[in-house]
């Protein structure tokens, strides 16, 4: 094995332990780099978060990416508007952000209030500052094949590179092993697909209906985990030396009247079986916001014209 990315962790089990915090830091200190220069050239990155309503859960994440944006050097904008905001008034907003040549990213944080349509607002968003990569014209540039064209969805474009990452240190092509995917989520499952699909990996969508899972599991040279249920993914369902990106972020009750956060893989009993796995907490979800940067960054540098770099 030869990782010069430092991102791999060997575990006792001679298993690797695919570490986000440290693939996570790593685009984020190439995305502030790149934000450097472009800010030097005179246009300095600008990211714009909409939180409508005060949804604990979603102001916990749109201060986070504030934050991550201010660090790597961009413009950042947030707009907190109250539950009671109409769908016009978001599409004035968005419209207003649409024009405004200081913002090259936009995020509408969901949930939306349920008077408001919320395709009608991300399919408002110009595709060129669809940072989220959930406007139609993103979606499809991906369906076509042509994820290089695209926004890419921020957790599948993070799973992809600790996977490329994992594959390059362990020496291995992903061009012809079977993926399954589990979970079709338009979020993550589907662009995850067709990523896999455009590295010529062979890809298996399963889901909540697909019969005999474990049988599915089992012939797949990689696995990835999106469903949103707690350990569902046996150990002993893992072909021997798969590679494992856990999506999963399920919090479930712990000693002590305490909870604890697991993926949707039972980690444990997945080690032994498998080459390498990401971890929950640590593993996808740091690099969730690190591309949402990554993609600013590259939103920024094609809306100038210039050659957008990749993460
Ligand atoms: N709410 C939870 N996750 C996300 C996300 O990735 N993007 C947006 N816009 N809202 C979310």
């Amino acid at each position: 094995m030869t990782d010069t990315t430092g991102i791999l962790k060997p575990l006792s089990s001679g298993a690797l332990m695919i570490d986000g915090k440290a693939a996570s830091a790593a685009v984020l200190e190439e995305v502030k780099r790149h934000a450097a220069e472009l800010t030097a050239k005179g246009i300095q990155p600008g990211l714009a978060v909409v939180l409508v309503g005060e949804d604990p859960a979603s102001q916990v994440y749109v201060r986070a990416k504030g934050k991550a944006a201010k660090e790597c050097g961009f413009h950042s904008v947030q707009h907190t508007l109250p539950a009671s905001t109409s769908e016009a008034e978001l599409l004035a907003l968005v419209a207003d952000l649409n024009a405004d040549p200081a913002i090259h990213g936009i995020l509408v944080q969901l949930p939306l209030p349920k008077a408001i349509n919320a395709s009608r607002v991300l399919e408002a968003i110009l595709p060129a500052k669809d940072v989220d990569g959930f406007h139609p014209i993103n979606v499809g540039l991906i369906a076509i094949g042509e994820p290089g064209r695209a926004l890419v969805p921020c957790t599948p474009a993070g799973s992809m590179v600790l996977l490329r990452k994992a594959c390059a240190a362990l020496g291995a092509r992903l061009a012809g092993l079977n993926a399954v995917v589990v979970g079709r989520s338009n979020i993550v499952g589907k662009p995850m697909a067709q990523l896999l699909l455009a590295e010529n990996c062979t890809v298996t969508v399963a889901h909540s209906r697909t019969q005999d899972l474990p049988q599915v599991v089992r012939h797949a040279d990689i696995v990835v985990a999106a469903v949103g249920r707690a350990e569902m993914i046996k150990g002993d369902w893992l072909k021997p030396g798969a590679i494992v990106i856990d999506v999963g972020i399920n919090r479930i009750a712990a000693e002590g009247g305490k909870t604890r956060l697991v993926g949707d893989v039972a980690y444990a009993e997945a080690v032994p079986h498998v080459r390498a796995i990401t971890p929950v907490p640590g593993g996808v979800g740091p690099m969730t916001i690190a591309m949402l940067m990554a993609n600013t960054c590259v939103a920024a540098h094609r809306i100038a014209g210039l050659q957008a770099p990749e993460f």
